[in-house]
């Protein structure tokens, strides 16, 4: 018999109130999130931008729990290092920003962090075949990247199905995360195709009780 699990929730601080960001910071290391997850995006791999170094240092700060930082921005070798000293325990970038993907987390491991690529919804899993060995987590964004507040594409089931498929078959421990219209709704179907790592923004903060919503998406389990 399959054994039941349940998924970690790293919370996206997009969608928290950035005029009180210490006190939702507080709030998620208080609750039953394992990360805090952190969204970068330049403007450029993006149509938006949310925050850089500054406001990541202030987090870090207060921050008690891991950071998951989520780079959505063009040419992300340039930034390694910083992010590396201002306490990032994971760092992802995009497969679609980075022409030398291997080397690149081969770098961000050196850097003593966790390495992370995320994937455009457009963007087949099997791509990361010959990365998988260097690759701590994979992002599979269930929406298209640069806001909250989206639905998921309900495409992403397949896609966690083919990459836990690929993991395993390599018998690998990479992490599969799935990011972008994460509610309670899917929280049991995303766990069935094999996700570990649930991100939700809007979903969370958006809610009377984001504590008690996290600890809701927290305690379902599924095989
Ligand atoms: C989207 C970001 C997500 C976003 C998720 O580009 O990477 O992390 O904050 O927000 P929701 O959960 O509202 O879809
Ligand atoms: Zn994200």
């Amino acid at each position: 018999m399959k054994e039941l699990k349940s998924a970690k929730i790293a919370p996206s601080l997009l969608s928290a109130d950035f005029g009180n960001l210490q006190r939702d910071v507080e709030m998620v290391d208080q609750s039953q999130a394992t990360w805090h997850h952190i969204d970068v995006m330049d403007g450029l791999f993006v149509p938006n931008i949310s925050y850089g170094m500054p406001v990541i240092k202030t987090i870090r700060k207060h921050a008690k729990k891991p950071l998951d930082v989520h780079l959505m921005i063009v040419d992300p070798d340039r930034y390694i290092r910083t992010f590396a000293d201002l306490g990032a325990d994971n760092l992802t970038v995009h497969y679609e920003a980075c022409p030398h993907l291997h080397r690149t987390l081969e770098t961000i491991r050196a850097a003593g962090m966790k390495a992370g690529v995320a994937l455009n919804p457009h963007t087949p899993a099997t791509l990361l075949e010959y990365c998988l060995e260097v690759t701590d987590l994979v992002c599979l964004m269930g929406v298209n990247p640069g806001f909250g507040g989206q639905s998921l594409i309900k495409n992403t089931y397949e896609k966690v199905r083919d990459l836990r498929t690929l993991i395993d078959s390599k018998g690998l421990k990479t992490l599969i995360e799935v990011d972008g219209g994460v509610t309670l709704e899917n929280t049991t179907p995303l766990l069935e195709a094999g996700a570990d790592v649930l991100v939700a923004g809007s979903f969370v903060f958006g809610s009377d009780d984001p504590a008690g919503t996290i600890a809701a998406l927290a305690s379902v389990e599924a095989c």
